[in-house]
């Protein structure tokens, strides 16, 4: 009998639970495997906290938000514990091999896919399933969570245009995608966003502000503008390269860590930048603006069935995989097709919007503007 173990990391998002179960029913009644739920993350698995999946546990849950296990943003390299960060590694490998645990799916997004290949090097067999609203895992078409948030913002959206338009305001709407653009400019576009601003495509205000003048001398006295956290001017993002490349090039580990907070600052002071965003608007187009927040809001509640499917052939897959002591892979959508691919291929990098995608292009032909 196998061994299985699972944990979900990172930040939760609609379809882990639909995950969990298929990957459990699948290796319990399919391949004849023992199933063992790690809670909060990496972080269970260094305290060894666990759960014994069976199929009871596993029922009712393929249409519940959330995960049953718990997640957490622990990394097995660097672990606050007893108010010391410590490297954890070690010790996972070491749970692991006591519990003779055969296999380890991490389920989790583009950090986890680091974390899972640091415990590969270490020589635990490891599998990742790709979870993430902000659908920007490398090498992975579409990532579980995505169609739900897409269609949270897009509804947001929606709803929006029609207090807008009784105002005749500015509407701004920040949604979630990390450093990528892929949730703001798929809702932007299927919600009829006319300004979307995304981090890959750098941002003039006052090329926004003369897209919403054209707009009113047109007669249309609203607008709604989509913007991405990630999103910021060409300034900031400038600011932002250069940090890039200054960490790419430090010499130690200090200089890499500082280096990397102040990035990371950049991005924690979203909400700042989107308020600015909003005020400045007002004050260039004389047109009254207000600020919505989608946040936590795209990533909880009952997953779409789109992405309650691909969690449920992710997983089925998954098992299967393990069955044939298969090991060391992200189980990725390419095309349709579930492939397995080595996650030194993935790890450390990141799927972007590129500026000339088909995507963008289709957003400008139907009049959209990026800010650019
Ligand atoms: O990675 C998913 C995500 O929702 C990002 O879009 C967002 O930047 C981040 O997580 C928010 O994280 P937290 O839930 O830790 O605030």
């Amino acid at each position: 009998m196998q061994h299985v173990g699972v944990i979900t990391s990172g930040g939760d998002c609609p379809g882990l639970n639909a995950a969990i179960r298929a990957l459990g029913k699948s290796g319990m009644s399919v391949h004849g495997m023992r199933m063992i739920g790690f809670l909060n993350g990496f972080r269970g698995l260094v305290q060894d906290q666990s759960i014994d999946l069976d199929l009871d546990q596993l029922s009712s849950i393929l249409t519940d938000g959330g995960t049953i296990l718990g997640t957490s943003r622990d990394k097995p390299h660097r672990m606050l514990i007893d108010g010391k960060v410590q490297d954890m590694t070690d010790v996972i490998v070491e749970n692991c091999r006591r519990r003779h645990m055969d296999a380890l799916v991490c389920i989790g997004g583009g950090g986890t896919q680091k974390n899972a290949l640091r415990l590969k090097q270490a020589g635990l067999n490891v599998m990742t399933l790709p979870k993430t609203i902000d659908n920007d895992i490398a090498r992975n078409d579409i990532s579980f969570g995505f169609d739900t948030a897409r269609s949270i913002a897009t509804e947001a959206i929606d709803r929006l245009h029609s207090t807008a338009t009784s105002h005749n305001r500015i509407i701004v709407l920040e949604v979630m995608g990390h450093r990528a653009g892929w949730l703001a400019l798929e809702s932007g576009i299927a919600g009829g966003a006319d300004v979307i601003l995304i981090p890959e495509i750098p941002y003039e205000i006052e090329a926004v502000a003369a897209a919403i003048r054209l707009r009113t001398q047109q007669g249309k006295r609203f607008s709604i503008v989509v913007v991405a956290e990630g999103a910021a001017s060409i300034d900031i993002s400038r600011q932002m390269d250069q940090l890039v490349e200054r960490k790419k090039k430090a010499g130690t580990r200090e200089e890499k860590q500082s280096l990397f907070l102040q990035l990371d600052q950049f991005h924690q002071e979203h909400v700042g930048n989107t308020i600015k965003l909003t005020r400045h608007l007002e004050r260039l187009t004389g047109l009254e603006s207000r600020l919505t927040i989608l946040g936590h809001l795209q990533r909880g509640g009952t997953p779409s069935a789109y992405d309650r499917v691909l969690a449920t052939r992710l997983g089925t897959e998954c098992a299967e995989h393990i069955h044939r002591q298969e090991y060391g892979v992200l189980l990725a959508i390419q095309k349709g097709t579930i492939v397995p691919v080595p996650l030194e291929d993935v790890a450390g990098k990141k799927k972007l919007v590129s500026p000339g995608h088909p995507l963008v292009r289709a957003a400008r032909d139907v009049g959209t503007c990026f800010g650019d």
